[in-house]
This record gives structure tokens, C-alpha cells and sequence, in this order.
């Protein structure tokens, strides 16, 4: 890496130009797409003299002011800019350069995925489409026409509303699109190709009639109706509940196999990862339905909450990507079972959040500095931005909260603001004071909090201490601000007081009086603060058994199980009063599908948080344990648990059939553990007798870790069986990477030669390079081949798709955690992947951060 060059939030500088309209035409072809740009613009800052475009390599064909072709002396091109000297105070620029969206592997900017052009702009892909003004605050009416061959592109689309159609006697046709709503170049969006589509509409609640299309490749249409169910209902939600309505004539989503991210929230034009637009029950997992749901539902929350309002600059992602992730949880807590969403949430920032909080890539929600914005996208300003959130409206109530957020949506409305602004709308909304709540935006790493209790006389004494971690450079942080709700239980388990204290200080005492008997403490529950709770406590399993509040019930039982598991690594001894707790929940009436979280043990990652230096064996070897323990002991109990929820096998998704597929797979994934073939038996049967690809693919997961011959079998019969359908593909790639068989680097590697696979489609490189990074077992293997693979495939993904590459370079993360043996092959991959000629900014950045 040559010139890496970072950038600072407190160098942002207010643009010195305003464009208003942007008129664009894209001619594509086959080997190339010629691009005309034509822009009104003003200037806003009247000392400034050149105008300074961004632009990627940049192959320019002509340039004119004021319909004048300007000659070369007056303007030069740089290898990220094209400068305009010396232009007057309003004035036009026509720009017509060509562009090579079939060569572009990096797949940001105009690209091909499949046989379809497709776009993505953010943070900063419009720059290689075309010379502009390329940040967030430049908000601009966008006009786009779109030609090209009729017959290989019927469809043409970009954003807004459908203007006009050109026909013309060759084979060539055009659209044109009208977007009304001022937005930053992010938000631009074209599709071109033959694709299949279904219709629906929606009738706003002032009446209007909205026609909504998602668009996928052909065959695929009878795959799209549950995103259209969703969509519709994200509709009706955001209406209901924020008081938002759509805005346009037209909502267009088009599924692509080929695509960095999740999906794309593109102005009336949404582009989406087909991962989460198709299924259907013979492809998909219960999961799978659910994330689709939710990422349809963010999508098209963002028209509000990143689109109109949008960001002043990148360094204000989270106030567009928190906010929403906030509002899509809420939303799939209204659609499901809210206790189930709120403790995957929950998992997932855990897994994800907390292993990068503790690492050297951490960063606050609000980061100061980046080189490569892509490198951004990250489950700190996503999820624990979301959980930010969710404190704000845990402070003002849903009453206040609703209000603050009408306040946001009036005064900003049109506007690209910052996190400060939308503050500033919460805490006048609400009524409060939000100062001291601001360290959430510019703090790192995962505040814990010290919980100590005494009991004397009917009083009882709430110690807490806040431990603040340190930022990366070892700067002393603040104490935070937060609401901590809390339960006090009598020996009953009566609930005696419920209460959300405000956590501010350093340390503090809150005393309650008047108890006969010292009562039981629930703290931090519905998990009200993104924060780690350190207490010693003896009460887990009376939690586990009486607390009523779901979370912490659900988190006595981890934190029962961790300090099971903690004692087995240490001694070897099993903790009986945690199998006994066990049983106990085994016979609870309660939902099934939250009976299925209950009943899970802590993963890897949750125990790995726990050790000072982490060792994947210990681990593996205690987890193996203490489910063996569990399954000999309730075998039959488990059994019981299994044919009742099996039996009628549907393929309903109905929240009760889902419940009990949930069940009953946990259930089996709890009986590996005897390694039987009684076991072995009743996967092969639920795979040969599969209604649902959620079924299949838990059955298929346990046979390949557990017996070898019927996984042949199974494996051989899944893979005739969907070697068309690429999403299905990715399942498969996953659990084989994923597995515990000793030779599963050997059978990676041999997968890459496979003709389904494909290294250009990061979906297929995340299920198959990903999921073994994320296999600790084998990815951390004492002679270091996983590294090593690893670092091979950086190498060679970097220079395909480097956002794809830096996303593979996260694995190293735990680095500085590991043992010294672990550590130093760990290191000097990175260094041979660091010094390697021309590895993009994404890569450095985080592996230099990382070797630092
Ligand atoms: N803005 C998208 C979302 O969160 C994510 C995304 C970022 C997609 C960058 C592509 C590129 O909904
Ligand atoms: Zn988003």
C-alpha cells in the first residue's frame, strides 16, 4: 500500500459548490457504457475559483461550460479528481466519459451481475461512474436515461418516477426516470436487463396508490412473494408507527446474485443480494424468511431514515444505519415474538459487536478517522448504534419518543445533518437532557459495570462501578450514561419491585428498604444497556426458574452455563446444580421457539469473551462436555421433546410450525453430542423425510459431523438436488467448511475447484472462505495451514474485490488474544499479506491495524 491516506471528521468542510440538477445518460454496450453528465451548478463559496470533481479512473471523451467544449489547458485530470479551472458562479458542466461495468469485479460503481448492469453508489462508487461532487451533503434533483439493446435489456430502470420511453427503428431502446427528491449520489441506482417481476400495490394511508415491483432473474418469480408480503408490511408499519409515508409513484426492488453487502436502500430503486429476496420453503430456512423480512424492512425504512434525512458526511453513518436498525428490530419484534427477536439481537451484538469492541479494529459508533469508508460498514455502527437507540427511547418513552422523532422529521426533512442534530431533535422531542449521553458516540470498546449487593437490617445496597475501558491509544475514557432496569424477586419469586435506574457516575449506591429477606437481584434486563455485568453470583438458577423478566431468564441460563463451563476447564468438574437447572427448563410451558434459545449453550464465541488468552481446544473439549453430560443424562427427555415436535412435519410458516422446527432441531443438536447411531438414524430419517430446507439443512449439519457414511449420501443427494440454485449452494458450502472432520481444509480447497463455486460472487466466498475462518477448530490449526489459506486467499480476492478481501481480513481480529505460538503464525501472514505489491487501502487498514 503506497498512500494510504486517512481522513478526519474535524477536517469536514462545508461544500463550496451546490449542484442542482444532474441530467445523466448511460449508453451501455457490451464492452463498454458511455456516460453523459450534465449538471447546474452554483457556486456557494465565492473565494473558491477551480472546480475540483472527484473521478476514478477517469477516461474522459469531452468536457463543455455553458455548452462551450472546453480545450485540455482548462481542466486537468489526477488519478482521483478532474479539476475545472477557473469556472464563474452558475454555470453548466457537460461531462461524457466511458466507463467498463464488465470488467468490474469490485462491484462497486456500475457493474454486471450475471447478464444484468447493476449499480451500487455507497459510500463513494458514483465517483467511478462518473465526475461529481461525491459526498453525502451534496444533494441534487436527478434526471437519468437509460439506452440500450431491446432485446437483451427489456427492462431499464433508475430512480423515481417513469418520465418517458424512447423507441427507435434499430434494436436499441431508452427510459427515461425522474427523481423529484433532492438526494446525495449514493442514492443513484440503474438496472438494465432481461428479468423476471412480480407486481403489487400499496395504497398509502393519504390515499395514494403505490405500484410495487420486485424484479429478479427469470424463473425466479414464484421465489419473491414473501418479500412482497414484507414489503408491504414495512409499509404499513412505518406509517402506523412513525407516521411516515412512501413518497413516490413507484417502489422498484431488483434481486442480484453478485453483491457486496446485504442490500441497498437506492431511492425508490432498491437493489438487494438475492440472499434476501427469494425463497421459498423448498430453498429456505425459517431463518432465511425472517432475515429477508427485516433487511426489506430496512431497506425500505432508510426512504425516511437515510434518504430524505440524510448524512452530512460518512462520519455520521450510524445516524442513518442505527436508527434503522433500531426501527427494523422493532419492526420484526411487532411481526414475531418480540422476547425471541430481542435476544437474538442481543446474540448477534455479542458475536459480532462485542469480538470487535475488544479488538484493534474497535471504534465509536461515530469514528474520527478512516482511510477506507467501506471498512465502516461494521456491526459497531450498525448494531451498537441501533442499541444507542434503543437507550434514547428507553429514556423518553414511547409517547416522547414519538414526538422527538416528528420533531427530526419536520425540521430536517430534505437535509444531510449530523448524529448532533438528530440529538438535538430527542432531546427537545423529549424533554431531557442528553449531554452526558453523547460519550455513546465518541467512546470505544464495552463498558462493564461492577455489581456488588449487601443485604443488613431490611435494606438493601446496590453498588455500582463502572469499568471504562481505555481507547486503543490508551487514552482514560468517561463514564457512561445509561438506563439500567432492574427486578428485585422475594425468595418466592415474587417480583417486588421493578425499576430503571439512571447509571451515570463512576460508582454509585442505590438503596431500597423494607425487605424481610435479602431479595434476588434481575439487572440490566430487557438488556437496556449495551454494557458486560461483572457479579459474582449464586442465583442463576433461581433466575433461571423464577425471573420474569424473559431476557434475564434467558441470560441466567448463559451465564449459568459459562461458569459451568469455566469450571470444567478448570477442574474438570461438572457444576450439578446446572444440570438440574437444566431439566427444569426442559419441562417449561412456555413458547417454544424461546424455549429453543433457553435451551442453548453458550457458543464459542461466548466463552472465548470470557478467557484472557484464548485456547480453541480448551474450549471445544469443555462445550463438548458439559452437552455430552446434558444429553446422557436427559436422553429421553430430549427424545420425547423430539417426536412430539416432529410429528406432523409441515411446511406451515406459521409462528407455531416454526416454533416447533425450532425446538425440535435444537433438540437434535443436542443429542449429537451422544454421537449414537440412534442419533445418526433419526438425522439421516429427518433429512430423507424433509418437508423444509430448515429440516434438511440441520439434518444435513449433523450428519456430516457425526457419521460419515450417510453423510456421503445426504451430501451427494443435496448436491444433485440444488447444484442450480446458487443460494442453496452457499448452505452447503457453509456446513462443509463449518465441519469438525479433520480433513476439511483438504475438502475446502477442493471446493474452490468446484464448478458451482466461484470466487467473483462474495456470497459464495463468504459461505465457503468465510465460514472456515470462522471454523476456530481448524482456522487456528497449531501448524498454521488455515492461516496460511487464509492469507492466500486475501492475496488473491484483493485484487478481485477488495471490499470482499478486507471483510476475509477480520478473522485475524482475535490476534493479540491468542497464544504466543497462535500469535506469531498469525502475524507473519499478516505480514506477508501487508508487504504484498498493491494491496488496496481496505486490506491495509485493517490489517495494519492489527499488526500495530
Ligand atoms: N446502506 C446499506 C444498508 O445498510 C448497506 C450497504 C452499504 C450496501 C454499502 C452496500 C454498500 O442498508
Ligand atoms: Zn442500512
Amino acid at each position: 500500500m503506497s498512500k494510504a491516506q486517512t481522513k478526519y471528521l474535524k477536517d469536514y468542510k462545508k461544500p463550496a459548490y451546490a449542484i442542482k440538477t444532474v441530467d445523466l445518460t448511460f449508453e451501455l454496450f457490451e464492452e463498454e457504457t458511455i456516460v453523459t453528465n450534465s449538471m447546474q451548478i452554483t457556486k456557494a463559496d465565492t473565494n473558491e475559483k477551480d472546480l475540483k470533481l472527484d473521478a476514478v479512473s477517469l477516461e474522459l471523451l469531452e468536457v463543455s461550460l455553458n455548452g462551450l467544449k472546453l480545450q485540455e489547458s482548462r481542466y486537468i485530470i489526477e488519478e482521483e479528481n478532474l479539476t475545472i479551472i477557473n469556472v464563474p458562479t452558475e454555470f453548466e458542466i457537460k461531462i461524457k466519459n466511458k466507463i467498463y461495468p464488465q470488467n468490474n469485479t469490485e462491484l462497486e460503481g456500475l457493474y454486471k451481475s450475471g447478464d444484468i448492469f447493476c449499480t451500487q453508489n455507497e459510500p463513494e462508487g458514483f465517483r467511478s461512474i462518473t465526475p461529481y461532487l461525491d459526498r453525502p451533503d451534496i444533494m441534487s434533483v436527478f434526471t437519468t436515461t437509460v439506452v440500450a439493446d431491446k432485446k437483451k435489456y427489456p427492462i431499464l430502470l433508475s430512480n423515481g418516477n417513469k418520465i418517458k420511453c424512447h423507441e427507435s427503428f434499430d434494436e436499441r431502446h431508452g427510459v427515461t426516470w425522474h427523481d423529484p427528491h433532492p438526494k446525495p449520489s449514493y442514492l443513484f441506482a440503474l438496472v438494465a436487463g432481461d428479468l423476471g417481476s412480480i407486481s403489487d400495490e400499496f395504497v398509502t394511508m393519504s390515499g395514494n396508490k403505490i405500484v410495487l415491483n420486485i424484479y429478479c432473474d427469470l424463473g425466479n418469480e414464484n421465489k419473491c412473494h414473501h418479500a412482497m408480503r414484507s414489503l408491504k408490511e414495512a409499509m404499513k408499519w412505518d406509517e402506523k408507527k412513525y407516521g411516515r409515508e412512501y413518497d413516490l409513484e413507484i417502489y422498484n426492488i431488483v434481486a442480484v446474485d453478485s453483491f457486496n453487502m446485504g442490500a441497498m436502500e437506492n431511492k425508490g430503486l432498491n437493489i438487494f443480494n438475492s440472499a434476501y429476496v427469494l425463497a421459498d420453503m423448498d430453498t429456505a430456512t425459517d431463518a432465511n424468511f425472517m432475515g429477508i423480512e427485516s433487511v426489506i424492512a430496512h431497506e425500505y425504512f432508510h426512504n425516511w431514515t437515510g434518504n430524505r434525512i440524510t448524512c452530512r458526511d460518512w462520519f455520521q453513518l450510524t445516524l442513518k444505519e442505527g436508527l434503522t436498525v433500531f426501527r427494523d428490530q422493532c419492526f420484526s419484534a411487532d411481526m414475531n415474538s418480540a422476547e425471541v427477536q430481542r435476544i437474538e439481537d442481543v446474540k448477534a451484538l455479542r458475536e459480532r459487536q462485542f469480538v470487535e469492541d475488544a479488538s484493534p479494529t474497535r471504534h465509536p459508533i461515530q469514528p474520527e478517522s478512516y482511510i477506507s469508508m467501506n471498512n465502516f460498514y461494521t456491526a459497531t455502527v450498525y448494531e451498537k448504534g441501533a442499541e444507542v437507540i434503543r437507550m434514547v427511547h428507553t429514556f423518553l418513552g414511547e409517547k416522547k419518543y414519538a414526538k422527538a422523532t416528528d420533531l427530526y422529521f419536520e425540521t430536517f426533512d430534505g437535509q444531510a445533518v449530523t448524529t448532533d442534530d438528530f440529538l438535538w431533535a430527542m432531546s427537545k422531542g423529549g424533554d431531557i437532557n442528553l449531554e452526558a449521553f453523547k460519550t455513546w458516540y465518541h467512546q470505544s470498546g464495552t463498558p462493564r459495570l461492577k455489581v456488588e449487593e449487601s443485604f443488613a437490617n431490611g435494606t438493601y445496597k446496590l453498588s455500582l462501578t463502572q469499568i471504562i475501558p481505555d481507547t486503543l491509544e490508551d487514552r482514560k475514557q468517561k463514564p457512561y450514561y445509561y438506563p439500567l432496569k432492574m427486578g428485585l424477586l422475594d425468595e418466592e419469586g415474587k417480583e417486588v419491585l421493578v425499576k430503571t435506574l439512571i447509571v451515570s457516575k463512576e460508582h454509585e449506591t442505590f438503596v431500597f428498604e423494607n425487605f424481610e429477606t435479602k431479595p434476588v437481584l434481575s439487572i440490566n434486563r430487557d438488556f437496556s444497556a449495551p454494557i458486560i455485568i461483572e457479579q459474582k453470583k449464586s442465583e442463576y438458577d433461581f433466575l433461571m426458574q423464577y425471573d420474569t423478566n424473559s431476557f434475564t431468564q434467558y441470560e441466567a441460563t448463559q451465564n449459568f452455563a459459562l461458569q459451568t463451563i469455566n469450571k470444567l476447564i478448570s477442574s474438570d468438574e461438572i457444576d450439578k446444580a446446572f444440570v438440574q437447572a437444566y431439566g427444569y427448563l426442559l419441562d417449561l410451558d412456555v413458547d417454544l421457539s424461546y424455549k429453543a434459545l433457553l435451551l442453548e449453550l453458550p457458543s464459542v464465541s461466548a466463552i472465548m469473551q470470557l478467557q484472557e488468552k484464548i485456547d480453541f481446544d480448551v474450549i471445544y473439549t469443555a462445550q463438548d462436555k458439559l452437552l455430552k453430560i446434558i444429553a446422557q443424562k436427559f436422553k429421553n427427555k430430549l427424545l420425547d421433546i423430539y417426536k412430539k415436535n416432529h410429528f406432523p412435519a409441515s411446511m406451515s410458516l406459521d409462528a407455531e410450525y416454526i416454533a416447533k422446527r425450532a425446538i425440535k432441531n435444537r433438540v437434535l443438536k443436542i443429542l449429537f453430542a451422544l454421537k449414537s447411531d440412534e442419533v445418526a438414524q433419526l438425522a439421516q430419517k429427518q433429512y430423507e423425510e424433509s418437508l423444509t430446507m430448515t429440516d434438511r439443512i440441520v439434518a444435513l449439519d449433523v450428519l456430516e459431523n457425526l457419521h460419515v457414511n450417510y453423510a456421503e449420501v445426504a451430501l451427494q443427494d443435496f448436491y444433485n438436488k440444488y447444484k442450480d440454485e446458487t443460494l442453496v449452494m452457499n448452505k452447503y458450502f457453509a456446513i462443509l467448511a463449518s465441519s469438525s472432520r479433520y480433513d476439511v481444509l483438504e475438502r475446502v480447497e477442493k471446493l474452490q475447484r468446484d464448478k458451482v463455486y466461484d470466487e467473483k460472487v462474495p456470497n459464495l466466498v463468504r459461505s465457503l472462505v468465510g465460514s472456515f475462518a470462522r471454523n476456530h477448530k481448524y482456522f487456528h490449526a497449531k501448524d498454521g495451514s488455515g492461516y496460511k489459506f487464509l492469507a492466500d486467499k486475501i492475496i488473491a480476492i484483493d485484487k478481485i474485490n477488495p471490499q470482499m478481501a478486507s471483510g476475509l481480513c477480520g478473522a485475524f481480529k482475535v490476534c493479540n488474544k491468542m497464544n504466543n505460538h497462535n500469535q506469531n503464525l498469525m502475524k507473519k501472514e499478516l505480514s506477508r499479506v501487508i508487504s504484498t505489491q498493491g494491496l488496496s487501502k481496505n486490506s491495509f487498514e485493517i490489517i495494519d491495524k492489527i499488526l500495530k
